[in-house]
């Protein structure tokens, strides 16, 4: 499926996030006409430093309303995109089938649109290795693009912590698959590592978890979360990077992932 064109028009998803942010920020620097979407458009602590970004002026980068949840809420959006940074996280992992609906959603409105060619998906890393078992890590040590978690482990369940894992996924095969039967699109995943660098908006230091884990380091505390493990650091702006490269990209296929992670592991004690 063809690439998103130079110059081309593109909806990033999560927009007002730490990742989404940096992706509008790079996309507009690259000549790119943005369509950001956040929840709120009218939240000055969430908005104000998309709107202060070059481009918001002259109309070249446009700010929307739109939450996940509503069926339907970015066909008007999408349409006339050439491509979709789906990058926004959902209002919870802990229930699959509401996952799955918020997916098939994103979809619908992508099929809806007839002009976007190309998604990239933001997944994680946490779709490559998981964290349900520590020594089903140490058995497969190698983490590369076509490693999934052991999905026959027992302990792989949301109320066990295994949600996003799962949730991840599962996005990942939706969009690959409903792709495929389109004929029209193709989804490509990202994977990424996690991400550091700098925020763009005082309130992104309090979502991550990493660039919190941040905040809270710097406040002389620290809440591990999930299983004890190094941070797999990817700088932000890299990986906003990765995504833009894969809507450009003419060697990518429809369901391929990539990972996005310096190779750096950092213990969190040297942190
Ligand atoms: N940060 C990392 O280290 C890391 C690592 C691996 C993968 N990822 C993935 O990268 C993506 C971005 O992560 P991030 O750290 O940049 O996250 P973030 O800063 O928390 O931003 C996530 C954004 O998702 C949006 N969102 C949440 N629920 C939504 C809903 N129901 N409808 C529409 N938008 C919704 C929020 O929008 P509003 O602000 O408009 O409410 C928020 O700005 C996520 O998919 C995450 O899983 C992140």
């Amino acid at each position: 499926m063809a690439p998103i064109p130079k110059r081309g028009t593109v909806a990033v998803t999560g927009a007002a996030g730490f990742l989404g942010g940096w992706t509008v920020r790079l996309l507009l620097d690259r000549g790119y006409r943005v369509r950001a979407c956040v929840r709120d458009v009218d939240d000055p602590s969430r908005t104000a430093f998309l709107k202060a970004m070059p481009g918001y002026a002259s109309g070249r980068l446009t700010l929307h309303a739109a939450d996940l949840d509503r069926d339907g809420c970015y066909d008007e959006i999408f349409r006339g995109c050439h491509g979709v940074a789906h990058i926004a996280h959902v209002s919870t992992y802990e229930d699959q089938a509401y996952v799955a609906r918020v997916c098939d959603h994103i979809i619908r409105s992508v099929e809806a649109s007839g002009s976007v060619t190309r998604v990239v998906l933001t997944s994680s890393i946490a779709a490559v290795i998981s964290e349900a078992d520590i020594y089903e890590v140490a058995r497969r040590p190698v983490f590369y693009e076509d490693r999934y978690p052991d999905e026959s482990n027992p302990k792989r369940t949301p109320d066990r912590g295994q949600g996003y894992s799962m949730g991840k996924l599962h996005a990942e095969r939706a969009f690959a698959d409903a792709a495929e039967s389109s004929g029209r699109w193709d989804a490509i995943t990202c994977c990424p590592g996690d991400n550091v660098g700098p925020i763009l908006s005082a309130h992104q230091k309090d979502m991550g978890p990493w660039q919190h884990n941040i905040e809270t380091m710097l406040l002389g505390k620290y809440l591990q979360n999930g299983a004890y493990r190094p941070w797999m650091t990817v700088d932000v702006r890299d990986d906003a990077l990765a995504h833009i490269g894969l809507l450009e990209s003419t060697e990518v296929a429809n369901g391929e992932r990539f990972i996005a992670w310096s190779t750096d592991m950092r213990r969190v004690e040297d942190i």
